[in-house]
C-alpha cells in the first residue's frame, strides 16, 4: 500500500509535493521546538523551591529524545524504500534548477547530522550525572552548557529543514 501512495500523484497529505513523511517531520517540528523551548523554560524560570521542575524538564526531554529516534528511523525508511528518490518530487520548483534545494539541503544537513548525536551525548551524561529524582548538582554548568548546544542544534535543524522543505516541495 505505502508503494502504492509513492506511485500516485498524491504523495502526502499536505497540499505540497512532499511525501508523507516529509510532511510528517515538516509539521512535527512546529510541535518539538515550543515544547523544547517550554521544558527549557521550566528549568531556567523555576524557584529555589520548585526542583520538581527539574524532574518534568527530564520527562520531556527524554519523551522529545524518543519522538526524535522514531522520526529519523522513519525518515530514512520512508527516503531508502518508499518515497526513494526525492529529486522527483522537487523537480517542478523553480529552485531546483538553480541549485539552491540542493545548497538548502546541505545546509539542512550541517545541523540535522550532529543533532542526534548532540541529543544522545546530553541525554546519557544527564542520565549518568543528576540525581534522581533530578536536581542541581556538580554536573549542572557543563549541562547547561551542552544543553544550549544541544537545544540550538535543535532549533536550527527546523529552521533548515522548513526552508529545504519550501524551496524543494511548496514552491
Ligand atoms: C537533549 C536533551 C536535553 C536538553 C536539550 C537540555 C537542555 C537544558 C538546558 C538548556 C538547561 C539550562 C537552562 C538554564 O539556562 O537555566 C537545562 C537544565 C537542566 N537540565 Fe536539561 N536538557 C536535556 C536533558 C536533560 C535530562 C535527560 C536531564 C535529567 C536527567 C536534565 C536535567 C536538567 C537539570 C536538573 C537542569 C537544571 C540544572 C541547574 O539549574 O542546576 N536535562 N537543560
Amino acid at each position: 500500500m505505502l508503494a502504492q501512495i509513492a506511485n500516485t500523484d498524491f504523495h502526502g497529505f499536505l497540499p505540497t509535493r512532499g511525501s508523507v513523511m516529509l510532511d510528517f517531520v515538516f509539521l512535527a517540528l512546529f510541535a518539538v521546538i515550543p515544547v523544547m523551548a517550554w521544558s527549557i523554560y521550566l528549568v531556567k524560570f523555576r524557584k529555589p523551591d520548585e526542583t520538581y521542575k527539574c524532574e518534568w524538564h527530564k520527562r520531556i526531554q527524554l519523551a522529545l529524545g524518543v519522538i526524535l529516534l522514531i522520526a529519523v528511523t522513519a525518515f530514512e525508511i520512508d527516503m531508502r524504500f518508499i518515497t526513494k528518490d526525492w529529486r522527483s518530487l522537487a523537480e517542478a520548483s523553480p529552485y531546483y534548477a538553480s541549485k539552491l534545494v540542493d545548497y538548502s539541503l546541505w545546509i539542512h544537513l550541517c545541523f540535522a547530522v550532529p543533532t542526534p548525536l548532540l541529543w544522545i551525548f546530553v541525554i546519557i551524561r544527564a542520565m549518568q550525572k543528576f540525581p534522581k529524582p533530578a536536581a542541581p548538582c556538580e554536573y549542572s554548568s557543563c549541562h547547561m552548557l551542552w544543553g544550549k548546544v544541544a537545544a540550538i542544534a535543535m532549533f536550527m535543524t527546523a529552521l533548515t529543514g522548513w526552508v529545504f522543505y519550501w524551496l524543494a516541495f511548496v514552491a
